[in-house]
């Protein structure tokens, strides 16, 4: 068979990529020997780094036993510690634990149990989550009505149930033109006009990234935001479901997201840092009252098959015994500091960044053709694409996307493994000012 002229594999573009060759720590090296400083951790996953010999040699213990066994068939010892391991290190509420095998997998598993107990329960009505815009919980198409970027929902409108969307806390694009603190937190208090017109008895859940990822670029909200989200959701019996697949395991200085604020989720979707990128690997986690009903009610109508295997959970437990051993919560909290000073140093100097954001090690610079008016460039102009392959000349891999719902403006994501040095941080801002100093001259010049 003749291959395409750009040969057999395709994902989302015909964009050619350098071939990975290998990688240690926070480096990697493609087959032509270039090497690159993972700026991002691929798409903020590899939390660990690359290479972590630990983990290595919990994939060859666990080899020696078995990769797989059928969670319906068997428990797993490893499993089984994970689970412990999980709750332990949690918020005392959330005592339940399902495997799933990524992302987007967790989040359809948290609405679909949120589902199940509703109807467990006698409230069948409850039917609708309530997501922010701009989100993104992932591309199945459960979730995809949940999501909230133009580009990723379009083609797909008429199969995904869409569910009502409330603002963002994008505070630098308000919505309602409004500024902190006189906002009053319009964007929060919006929930309860939702709830309110969909009918309380028809609203499961409120679902969000407690701070937001590739979609919003790192959106921290204000510090009151989840204390009136939560209230709101109590006051009508509405569940709180937090996507922690990015957030999760330190990524922002925190274990979990939700202990910046102290809120108490129903439900959490996690993934992402679980496996570090050494294992395709999620899980929710719940309430047990969440659990029992649906399991007293007939069972929890949901599974795939890669749940729970032994050698996922394995790598699972050593990589959160790897984040306690090594404090890389903490880490990530002053490493993350640390960044975050040398990206407004940056901002200074450079005129496309508008705004820099995020917590811990999730950052991002938003990118803005005029500061003073917040303008974005163009969308054809693709300035994040622009600087992210500037950055890739330099040897800086960095994560790009657009905030304005997929559509316009621009931002990447900075979001290095949590192993960081401080050597190593001052080399991630010396090789983004240069790719910064040429997209810039490429993007006000052009513009
Ligand atoms: C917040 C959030 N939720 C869900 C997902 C989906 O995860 P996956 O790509 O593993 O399906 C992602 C992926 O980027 C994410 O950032």
């Amino acid at each position: 068979m003749q291959p395409a002229s750009d040969g057999y594999l395709f994902y989302q573009n015909r964009k050619t990529l350098p071939i990975i060759d290998r990688a240690e720590g926070i480096y990697m090296w493609d087959t032509k020997g270039k090497q690159y400083l993972d700026g991002c951790s691929g798409a903020v996953v590899a939390n660990l780094g690359y290479g972590n010999k630990r983990i290595e040699q919990a994939i060859n213990r666990q080899a020696q036993k078995t990769f797989f066994a059928y969670r319906t068939q068997f428990e797993s010892e490893p499993a089984l510690q994970l689970a412990a391991k999980l709750v332990e290190v949690s918020a005392p509420h959330l005592n339940k634990v399902f495997y799933v095998s990524g992302g987007s997998e967790a989040m359809e598993a948290a609405i679909k149990l949120c589902r199940q107990y509703f109807y467990a329960k006698g409230e069948g009505s409850r039917h609708l989550f309530i997501s922010r815009t701009p989100s993104y919980h992932g591309s199945t198409l459960g979730v995809l009505g949940l999501t909230a970027y133009s580009p990723l929902e379009n083609p797909f409108r008429p199969i995904t149930k869409a569910h009502p969307k409330i603002p963002a806390p994008y505070c630098y694009r308000c919505r309602y033109g409004l500024s902190r603190p006189s906002c009053g937190l319009a964007c929060a208090w919006e929930l309860e006009r939702v709830i309110q017109e969909q009918g309380p008895e028809n609203v499961a859940a409120f679902v969000a990234e407690p701070i937001g990822g590739a979609s919003t670029g790192a959106l921290v909200p204000p510090e009151e935001y989840f204390g009136i989200i939560q209230q709101i959701c109590k006051k009508y019996g509405v569940m709180l479901i937090l996507d922690e697949v990015m957030t999760g395991f330190g990524r922002t200085g925190k274990l979990f997201a939700y202990e910046h604020w102290g809120v108490e989720a129903d439900i959490v979707g996690l993934s992402k840092g679980m496996g570090a990128g050494y294992y395709p690997l999620g899980a929710i986690m719940a309430r047990h009252e969440i659990t029992d009903l649906v399991l007293d009610s007939g069972g929890f109508q949901h599974g795939h098959t890669y749940a729970g295997n032994p050698m996922g959970c394995a790598i699972g437990l050593e990589a959160l015994q790897i984040i306690e051993d090594e404090q890389l919560v903490e880490r990530s909290a002053q490493m993350g500091a640390k960044l975050k000073a040398g990206l407004e140093r940056l901002a200074a100097v450079h005129a496309i960044i508008g705004e820099v954001r995020g917590r811990g090690l999730l950052l991002a610079l938003e990118l803005v053709q005029d500061r003073e008016t917040r303008r974005p460039f163009p969308p054809a102009t693709e300035a994040h694409n622009l600087l992210t392959d500037e950055a890739s000349e330099e040897g800086l891999v960095i994560y790009p996307r657009r905030p304005i719902n997929g559509l316009r403006g621009d931002h990447v994501l900075i979001a290095p493994p949590l192993i960081i040095t401080a050597e190593e941080v001052d080399e991630l801002l010396q090789r983004l000012d240069r790719a910064l100093g040429r997209a810039t001259r490429r993007l006000l010049t052009s513009n």
